[in-house]
């Protein structure tokens, strides 16, 4: 064998410039794992979950806008694994798309992310691989990318991750995380809502505090109606990117799974109540987060907070001169469909069913050999999203955000669109990162039945 020996490879002059790189520690590590933790009330018994690190949810990262996260992700589960860095506007080949943008992680072995955090904000990570059960089971965490300047001014900067599991009587997960019935519906909903793994979460606070509240939807499938009791703000962020402007928060913020919303609230009750984030309001609503308030920090309300410094790249894309196509979303139950592409084959629902994959993206069932489109570096794409189906779906694409187009109106960006049953939304982007990105929808039980593409930037 020629070539490269370590020796020679020692004396060229790329290696001596890498020689610092090579001489630094290995990076921190993210350790994929089971982990025993009771999610139900005193006296039942413990779920069996698997997490990052030993925790549900995993270790909260915060980093700086700017700054490079770095983890070596070791699978010490019992099937493959990868993790994606929801929302990240990354390099390609750290997006950990599992079967596209690398290989699955075997059990026992590892991978190294290394990736820029180009944008401020609040994002997640997630398993990608048998994401239903993977992320249903407990492996994600909340990435919190810090504004240069640390942020607005605020007492308590907060991150409430919610979720929704499906419990057994025992206490464990319920199983069934191939149910085709859930897929086929509205996806694997629970029975058990918690914050940050908690079923009772709560922080103490003083009236007039002014809090930062990052709300990160992590459930498989449930769309969550968000509403305020004894605190009043505003939306200053979706999905990561700031609003232009600080939006009052007046009826409920509908989060979709996945979807991200950051607010910043003023503590209204009274020293002795308890603020609330709720789901839903009036019968049938419960708390998510509480806030018991302590004594009185600020007796003067401040003044609406500033809009967030913008993210860069983030420029309003030129619709004159963007390239339309149709996503036409289909299948499900009481959907229709009659048969889709599976593997390149044309196949008939019956079979389809047989088969476990009941949704299809412009026809075709699970993630298809070529992309939906292949744009030129910096193209704007112009995508009307047709839900065709009985259910809503929160379609998700991965390495942009992107703007909802509606009466030729541009929306706030965002990563993950909701659209309800039968609704078309037109979604507007320039294709400015190079490589291969899923666009799927994020209810996990749909994602794996089928509701799942991609697109290649050059
Ligand atoms: Cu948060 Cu492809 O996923
Ligand atoms: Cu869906």
């Amino acid at each position: 064998m020629t070539g490269l020996t370590r020796r020679t490879f020692l004396g060229s002059a790329a290696a001596a410039a890498a020689l610092p790189r090579l001489a630094q520690a290995a990076p921190a590590v993210l350790e994929a794992g089971p982990v025993v933790k009771r999610l139900a009330p005193e006296g039942y018994g413990e779920a069996q979950l698997w997490g990052y690190d030993g925790g549900v949810p995993g270790p909260e990262l915060r980093l700086r806008q700017g700054d490079r996260l770095s983890r070596r992700l070791v699978n010490s589960l019992s099937q493959p694994t990868s993790v994606h860095w929801h929302g990240i506007r990354i390099d390609n080949a750290m997006d950990g798309a599992a079967g596209l943008t690398q290989a699955p992680v075997a059990p026992g072995d590892s991978f190294d992310y290394d990736f820029a955090l180009p944008d401020a904000g609040t994002y997640w990570y997630h398993a990608h691989m048998r994401s239903m059960e993977q992320v249903g089971r407990g492996l994600y965490g909340a990435l919190i990318v810090e504004e240069p300047d640390g942020g607005p001014e605020v007492e308590a900067d907060i991150v409430l991750a919610l979720d929704d599991w499906r419990l057994a009587e025992n206490g464990d997960l319920a199983g069934g995380w191939d149910d085709l019935h859930d897929k086929a519906h509205a996806g694997r909903y629970g029975n058990w809502p918690t914050t940050n793994g908690a079923a009772e979460w709560s922080r103490q606070v003083r009236k007039g505090d002014r809090l930062r509240l990052r709300v990160i939807n992590t459930a498989n499938a449930r769309i969550m109606p968000l509403t305020l009791a004894g605190i009043e703000g505003w939306s200053v962020a979706l999905d990561g990117m700031p609003l232009d402007s600080p939006d009052p928060v007046t009826g409920a913020i509908t989060l979709a799974p996945a979807q991200r919303v950051d607010l910043i609230v003023d503590v209204t009750a009274e020293a002795g109540e308890t603020a609330e984030l709720r789901h839903g309001s009036g019968d049938g609503s419960f708390t998510l987060a509480s806030f018991p308030i302590d004594g009185v920090g600020t007796s003067s309300r401040r003044p609406a907070p500033a809009p967030l410094p913008p993210n860069p790249r983030t420029a309003a894309p030129d619709l004159t001169a963007a390239r339309r196509m149709t996503l036409a979303m289909e299948g499900g139950a009481m959907g229709g469909m009659d048969a889709a592409t599976l593997n390149g084959k044309r196949v008939e629902m019956r079979q389809l069913v047989d088969a476990g994959m009941v949704w299809a993206l412009n026809g075709k069932t699970g993630r298809p050999d070529d992309p939906m489109t292949e744009a030129a570096r910096d193209e704007v794409l112009w995508i009307e999203m047709v839900n065709d189906t009985a259910f809503p779906h929160a379609m998700h694409l991965h390495g942009h955000h992107f703007r909802e187009v509606a009466e030729d109106r541009l929306g706030p960006l965002r990563d993950t669109l909701l659209l309800d049953r039968r609704e078309s939304r037109e979604i507007v982007f320039a294709a400015d990162n190079p490589g291969d990105w899923l666009l799927h929808c994020h209810m996990l039980g749909h994602q794996v039945a089928g509701m799942v593409t991609w697109l290649r930037v050059a």
